[in-house]
Formats: structure tokens, C-alpha cells, sequence
């Protein structure tokens, strides 16, 4: 089947699929503290998970990427992703990874190295536990450290995701650094963008990143690279410690020229960009029929309107966040 291509030219290779709206953790930046949760009869069952991932397969997406919420907190998640490995043996897909914030990825890593994932991201805003408990609001900081363990220990490249966020971890930039490139790990700095209602403020937690890598400048040499991994993220390695330093900025830095990709909720509405409203319902097409034609149908209507770009700004102190819905909605 012909491939997706939007209307600005661009091919779409890369999709990102929400399994779960849910998570074992409160992000301050991410929820509310009492969020409300879809009703799971809405979600995507993991059978047509598979037949949605399978179909996008076949148009030319070579890159899948498996998020939440938090993923591997969805009953039974590992059995999609032992029948998605099917495409990785085939050849059709030459990535399958996930987001993750790690607190379940210690039972979870070996058999993810098994099936075939070779990378993934680990969510990790700082090192000091009291300050992971007060961002996550529930999380466990040495758990996520048992899970970056395991993942490593069973061969999987590691990426860490770091949220700058302002007077929270301005100051441990430098050393995530250190630690990361010291056992190995790429580390990426990401802006804290406008998704979804939150208890605070989006203008008290950004720090843009133009500022850090400028404060990073006057302790590392920092070199540009031209290693892409298909996301938004531009690298540069670090001298003095040997590895990789990612930038994403969707604020300081538009980077929606080179978009290659899509994401799916786990209720099955595809969001041609995450910094817009606009969406398509895939879940109507795939339930009205056991054939991928209407899907299909959808899905090229869809691209056909995917926008050239998001247009993310932080307003002032009570403004309503630019895109209602949260990142865990979406998939990060
Ligand atoms: N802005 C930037 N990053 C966010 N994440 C969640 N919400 C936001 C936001 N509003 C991040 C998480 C994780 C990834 C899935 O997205 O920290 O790294
Ligand atoms: Fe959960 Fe990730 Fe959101 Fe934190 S950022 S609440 S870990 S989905």
C-alpha cells in the first residue's frame, strides 16, 4: 500500500501509540493530583492495538514507539508487544521501543530485550529521591534505579528524559549529566510545554533551553553531532564525558519542518500533532469491520490534514494551557 505523506511533503515513518491513559505516578507537571481516568471500555483493546499498529506497518511506518501514560502499567502489555516483535523478525519495522518512567521495568527487561527492543526512554527529573518524590508526587526513585539496571544489565540502550524545570532542577542539569554519561546513557533535556490543566503554574516551570546549554557551555565543551534517532531531538556530545546531550524545544526552537511523525491515544484518536486539536477517530473504523479498509480510508484522510506545525507559547500566570489535553493523553 501507498505510504503517508502530509500535504507539507513529509513521509510518515514514525508513530507513537498510548497504551493506557493511566500511571503509577502524579508528575507535577504532567496531572492534576486527582485525575480522572478514561473508563477502560473506551480503550483500545490490545487485539486492536495490534491491527491499528499493523495497519500504519503497512503504509511505511518503520518506527513504533510504545507509551502512556505509563505503558507497562496496562494489564497484560507485554503479550502486544510479543505480537508486535513479529514485524521486527519481518524486517517491516526497524524499531520497537517505549517511554517509560522505570518503576515497572525491573521485571519487565529482560523479556523487552528478548522480544527485540534494543532502546528506550526512562523518565528521570532528578537523582535526589526526596526531590523525585516531590515532582512524581508517588514515585519511587530507587525503583526506577532498579529498573535503569535491569534495562541495562539486559542490553538495552538506555535514554534518560530529563524535564527542565525552573528553580526544581536547574541545578542538577550538570550532574544527571555526569552520572548518566557515566554509566553509559544518553541523556535529553526536554522544555516543559502547555498540555493539559495542571495544580501549577506552566510559567513558574519553564526554563528554556537556550539558557542551559548556555550555562552548560562555561563547564563542558559541548560538540555538535548529526546523530538522529527520527524524534525531535538535536545532539551534541559532550567532550569532557563522551556521550550524548539531547535538546528537544518546542518552545525556543520550532523543529515541525522535519516531522515524520503521528500519535495514537489509547482510545484509538490520532492527533496529527501533538501541539494541536485537530484528530481523527480510528477506533469507529477498526470496530465496524473485521477488514483495514475503512481504517485505511481514515488514516489517508487524516494525514491529509496533518498541519505544518505546533505553535506552543506560554502565556501569562492564569492562561489556559494552550492544548487542553495532557502529555499522558497524547503520548509522550
Ligand atoms: N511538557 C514536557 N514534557 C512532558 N512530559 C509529560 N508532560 C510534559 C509536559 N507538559 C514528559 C515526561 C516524559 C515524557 C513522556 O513526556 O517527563 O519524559
Ligand atoms: Fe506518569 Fe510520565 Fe506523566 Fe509522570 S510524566 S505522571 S511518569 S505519564
Amino acid at each position: 500500500m501507498a505510504p503517508l505523506v502530509d500535504p507539507f511533503g513529509r513521509l510518515i515513518t514514525y508513530v507513537r501509540v498510548s497504551v493506557t491513559d493511566r500511571c503509577d505516578m502524579r508528575c507535577v507537571y504532567c496531572m492534576s493530583e486527582d485525575m480522572n481516568f478514561l473508563p477502560k471500555r473506551d480503550l483500545l483493546s490490545l487485539e486492536e492495538l495490534d491491527r491499528l499498529c499493523t495497519a500504519f506497518i503497512g503504509r511505511g511506518v518503520h518506527k513504533l514507539r510504545i507509551t502512556g501514560g505509563e505503558p507497562l502499567v496496562r494489564r497484560n502489555i507485554m503479550s502486544l508487544f510479543r505480537r508486535l516483535s513479529r514485524h521486527l523478525e519481518s524486517g517491516a519495522l526497524s524499531e520497537l521501543t517505549l517511554t517509560t518512567n522505570g518503576s515497572q521495568l525491573a521485571p519487565h527487561a529482560a523479556e523487552l530485550a528478548a522480544i527485540g527492543v534494543r532502546r528506550l526512554n526512562v523518565s528521570l527529573d532528578t537523582l535526589d529521591p526526596v526531590k523525585f518524590r516531590a515532582i512524581t508526587r508517588w514515585g519511587d526513585h530507587a525503583q526506577v534505579m532498579a529498573g535503569v539496571d535491569a534495562a541495562q544489565q539486559a542490553g538495552i540502550s538506555v535514554k534518560i528524559n530529563m524535564v527542565a524545570l525552573k528553580g526544581v532542577n536547574d541545578f542538577e542539569i550538570a550532574p544527571m549529566l555526569k552520572w548518566a554519561h557515566g554509566r553509559g546513557l544518553d541523556l535529553t533535556l526536554i522544555e516543559v510545554m502547555p498540555l493539559g490543566a495542571i495544580d501549577a503554574e506552566r510559567v513558574d516551570q519553564y526554563l528554556p533551553l537556550s539558557l542551559v546549554e548556555a550555562r552548560l557551555a562555561d563547564h563542558f565543551t559541548l560538540l555538535p553531532v548529526d546523530y538522529k534517532t527520527g524524534g525531535p531531538a538535536r545532539y551534541v556530545r559532550i567532550k569532557e564525558t563522551g556521550g550524548r546531550l539531547g535538546f528537544i524545544t518546542p518552545l525556543t526552537h520550532n523543529f515541525c519542518e522535519g516531522c515524520n511523525r503521528v500519535r495514537v491515544t489509547c482510545t484509538g484518536t490520532l492527533y496529527m500533532c501533538l501541539g494541536q486539536e485537530d484528530a481523527a477517530d480510528l477506533r469507529a473504523p477498526l470496530r465496524a469491520s473485521q477488514s483495514d479498509a475503512l481504517l485505511h480510508e481514515a488514516l489517508e484522510a487524516a494525514i491529509a490534514r496533518k498541519p505544518k506545525g505546533h505553535d506552543f507559547v506560554i502565556e501569562r500566570t492564569g492562561a489556559t494551557p494552550a492544548v487542553s489535553r495532557h502529555m499522558s493523553v497524547t503520548g509522550g
